[in-house]
């Protein structure tokens, strides 16, 4: 029998599985005994891996971006294959899974503030308005406004520039101080996003102007059923410095004292019940400035993460999070309690630059496993944002520290030639 496929439970159908979380979905669907469906364009289907492909007990083919015909496809679909469970696997498609879900009536988010999850203005706005501790922050359209808005705003430098709507740190650039071009080229790289792949979805160009968060980094995630957050573990996060801030690894736990972690996964929660998540899950990034315990809000998604943070935390504390979320778009209480308390962690093999990729070759050792993004051929993007990986290491071990270690060792002796 195909895995999830088959006269089963429940169905749930998910806005576009095809992300890096896509695949968790599909273990925890097999897990939890459910049908699994997705909802797409055809010829993004087309493009699905065999696994994903084959896991789908249907497929309801229609233009997610056209919102009307979206829900109008997306209900009768539901209403002919009694979907039991509404999921977004996709941050810009949030919005449209809360719409989707209060027209059949099934658990969902807030519809009317759902769209703060997806676009980091309205972000901004809902953290203000919750009072949660967020960087402060400035909208420009062009490099004069963003000059007069840095000169004026008091956000003082450096200056962090972003898409209204984006991810994978697509456009995000940390600008030092006023001098040269440097804040205009941020700009642009910020606007350069009109459509987001692979749907062709309109994006919002609005550049968004923040104030830097110094500090060190962290994630944690929210699964929130019934409108009662459960907080998931925090992790903790590695980027490169300077104009481009690229995830390097992910570390579960997080090296945070238990009182910290607490006020973590509190602040997150509040982020997520901020952009009207209800029954479903967030992805939280927080920084803690050096010096004090305050987290701040980078961002938050209604969306399982990506960066294979699920196959982290699973590996470090047992909670399948996307079991979790299953759960929770279900309506049932999501099973978020550890039953494990090992470490683990993914570092990523990045290019010095951009280029065609020669060769490449992750080396085996006990306790970790890699996986090539890319091909040998295959065209390497600028180190500028997450596209530019060429593959990830993820190591299992008794504690963080060791965990950390073991990964990055193995990334350390891995082979990559860009020429
Ligand atoms: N205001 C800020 N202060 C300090 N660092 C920031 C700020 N905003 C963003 N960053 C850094 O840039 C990274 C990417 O920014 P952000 O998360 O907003 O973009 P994104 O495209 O949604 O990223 P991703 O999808 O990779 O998480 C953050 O993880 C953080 O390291
Ligand atoms: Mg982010």
């Amino acid at each position: 029998m195909t895995i999830g496929a088959g006269p089963r439970g429940p169905g749930v159908l998910v806005i576009e599985p095809m992300g890096n979380a896509g695949r968790f979905l599909v273990e925890a669907a097999d897990r939890l005994g459910l049908r699994l469906y997705a909802a797409t364009h055809e010829e993004v289907h087309d493009a699905y891996p065999v696994r994903l492909r084959s896991a789908l007990s249907g497929v309801c083919a229609t233009d997610l971006t056209d919102t009307p015909r979206a829900l109008a496809d997306m209900e009768a679909f539901c209403r002919r294959h009694e979907v039991a469970g509404v999921a977004a696997c996709f941050e810009l498609f949030t919005p449209l899974a809360a719409l989707l879900a209060e027209r059949v009536a099934l658990p969902g988010n807030d519809p009317l503030l759902a769209r703060a999850a997806r676009n980091k203005v309205l972000m901004g706005e809902a953290f203000a308005a919750a009072g949660i501790p967020a960087p402060r922050w400035a909208v420009a359209r062009d490099a004069a406004e963003a000059h007069r808005v840095a000169r004026t705003g008091g956000l003082g430098w450096p200056l962090v520039v972003k898409p209204a709507e984006q991810g994978g740190s697509w456009g995000v650039s940390v600008v030092d101080g006023p001098g040269g071009d440097a804040l205009a080229h941020a700009v642009a790289a910020a606007r350069r996003f009109t459509h987001a792949r692979p749907h062709g979805l309109e994006l919002d160009t609005t550049a968004l102007l923040q104030e830097y968060v110094p500090g060190t980094e962290y994630s944690c995630d929210t699964v929130v059923a019934g409108g009662v957050a459960h907080p998931l573990p925090v992790v903790r996060k590695d980027t490169t410095e300077g104009r481009y801030r690229i995830e390097t690894g992910h570390t579960c736990p997080s090296g945070l004292d238990g009182e910290l972690a607490g006020i973590v996964q509190h602040t997150a929660a509040r982020a997520a019940l901020a952009v009207g998540v209800r029954n479903g899950i967030a992805h939280t990034e927080l920084k803690i400035p050096p010096g004090t315990r305050t987290p701040y809000v980078i961002e938050t998604g209604a969306r399982l993460p990506g960066d294979n943070l699920c196959e982290v935390v699973e590996a470090a504390t047992g909670v399948s999070e996307a079991a979790a979320y299953l759960q929770a778009v279900l309506g049932r209480v999501p099973d978020t309690a550890a039953t494990a308390a090992d470490a683990a962690s993914i570092r990523f093999l990045l290019p010095e630059r951009g280029g065609v990729l020669r060769r490449a070759s992750i080396p085996e050792a006990p306790g970790t496993h890699g996986e090539l993004h890319l091909r040998p051929g295959d065209t390497v993007p600028e180190p500028a944002d997450s596209a530019c990986r060429i593959g990830h290491v993820v190591a299992r071990a008794a504690t963080a520290e060791r965990a950390r270690d073991l990964a990055a060792g193995v990334v350390a002796r891995s082979l990559v030639e860009v020429g």
